[in-house]
């Protein structure tokens, strides 16, 4: 899969253009605050997913405008494809091949790629929930239908957690509980045996990747912990009924604090550096390598699911990386289509284009003041 074009209007601090990049590495440089991230941005929301950096949908539209419009022409599936993205009133719209679609999430799967920037050692340094989305991320891009399973259990576990509240009013609706109870465990189970299985493909490139970045030094692990069991080999079934147990077990306490105290909503993935937690003993370059790691492995995961390599968008992470874990990254891409920011171009390229005030150049600017 490789971007042919990408064209922005009212795009941020970006002027109107279209911008075409080359199948291989394509190297987007200039000052700080100029622009750069912001394409990063762009390109990643074709893949349905929100904004990298948080950002609401307003953020995204140049100050003063009312709206932005995103397109790309990219090549995947044999052929080459469409995607438009209007950003108004608050909202995201898709055309897919020219045909809007009433839901964002339709066009999750068209356009696949992988995002790493230096806000994802989040991943290792921050909770859980990070973590929990990182996976389901990964997922909705291999499987676009896990993101409704998703959608179902949150929405489950909202009307559970509104029930909890009101029973110590109205005791007579405790008895409710335990249909939300089936529900949740239900919708529960299948979506920590579709993360047990990802996690387990995850693992395996993740671990071989950090033994080349650590030249065989140093071992890394992931592991998927389930809230309602110990061990991480999940069947759906299995993780049903114990998950339903105890939430059943803990009727009385999830009264008291009002609400849902387990379930898939507090499970976990560990990451350990040499039998150790990454996030408490691992060193910043420890956790850089592991986040890349993972990364990698991501990509990874998701050209082998797709028969497609993914694009992989890199912003401000070569200068955070020593030359041989530069080259090891660089390697390991090859045959990928690559964007990557940074302010001066240290890397060999196909391609590359300069930023300076939002407007983009093939030359550097400057370079013709003699
Ligand atoms: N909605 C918007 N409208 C106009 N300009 C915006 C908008 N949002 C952000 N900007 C501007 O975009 C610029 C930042 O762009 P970006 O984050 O892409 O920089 P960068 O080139 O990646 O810089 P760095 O090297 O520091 O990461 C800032 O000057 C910011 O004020
Ligand atoms: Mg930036």
């Amino acid at each position: 899969m490789y971007v042919k074009q990408l064209e922005f209007r009212n795009y941020r601090n970006l002027n109107d253009s279209v911008f075409t990049p080359e199948k291989g590495i394509n190297v987007i440089c200039g000052n700080n605050a100029q622009g750069k991230t912001n394409i990063i941005e762009c390109l990643w929301l074709f893949t349905g997913g929100r904004s990298f950096r948080g950002s609401k949908e307003k953020d995204m539209i140049a100050f003063g405008k009312d709206h932005a419009v995103i397109k790309t022409l990219f090549f995947t599936e044999g052929r080459d494809q469409e995607l438009e993205i209007r950003i108004e009133k608050g909202k995201r719209r898709a055309s897919l091949n020219r045909i809007p679609r009433s839901y964002l999430s339709q066009i999750i799967g068209k356009f696949c790629a992988v995002v790493f920037s230096p806000d994802h050692l989040t991943l290792v340094k921050s909770g859980p929930e990070e973590r929990r989305s990182f996976i389901d991320g990964a997922i909705c891009q291999t499987d676009p239908m896990y993101a409704s399973v998703l959608l179902r259990y949150k929405k489950i576990l909202n009307e559970r957690n509104n029930l909890l509240r009101t029973i110590p009013e109205n005791n007579s609706l405790k008895e409710m509980l335990s249909i939300w109870d089936e529900s949740l465990a239900a919708a529960g189970a299948k979506i920590a045996a579709k993360r047990a299985e990802y996690i387990k493909k995850l693992s395996t490139f993740a671990v071989g990747f950090y033994d080349g970045i650590s030249q065989g030094k140093e071992k890394l692990e992931i592991d998927y912990k389930i809230n309602c069991k110990a061990s991480s080999d999940a069947d759906e079934k299995e993780i049903y009924e114990l998950s339903l147990q105890k939430l059943t077990q803990k009727q009385e306490e999830d009264i008291k604090c009002g609400y849902t105290t387990s379930g898939v909503h507090r499970d976990d993935l560990t990451i350990k550096i040499n039998e150790r937690d990454a996030k408490t003993f691992g060193s910043q370059g420890q956790q850089r390598s592991a986040v890349l790691s993972l990364k990698l492995a991501e990509a990874a995961v998701l050209g082998e699911e797709k028969g497609e390599k993914p694009v992989i968008l890199l912003d401000d992470v070569l200068s955070e990386l020593d030359v041989s874990r530069q080259n090891f990254l660089l390697t390991k891409l090859s045959g990928m289509q690559v964007f990557i920011t940074c302010c001066e171009k240290t890397v060999k390229s196909d391609n590359t284009v300069y930023v300076d005030n939002g407007v983009l150049s093939d030359k550097p600017f400057g370079s013709n003041i003699s």
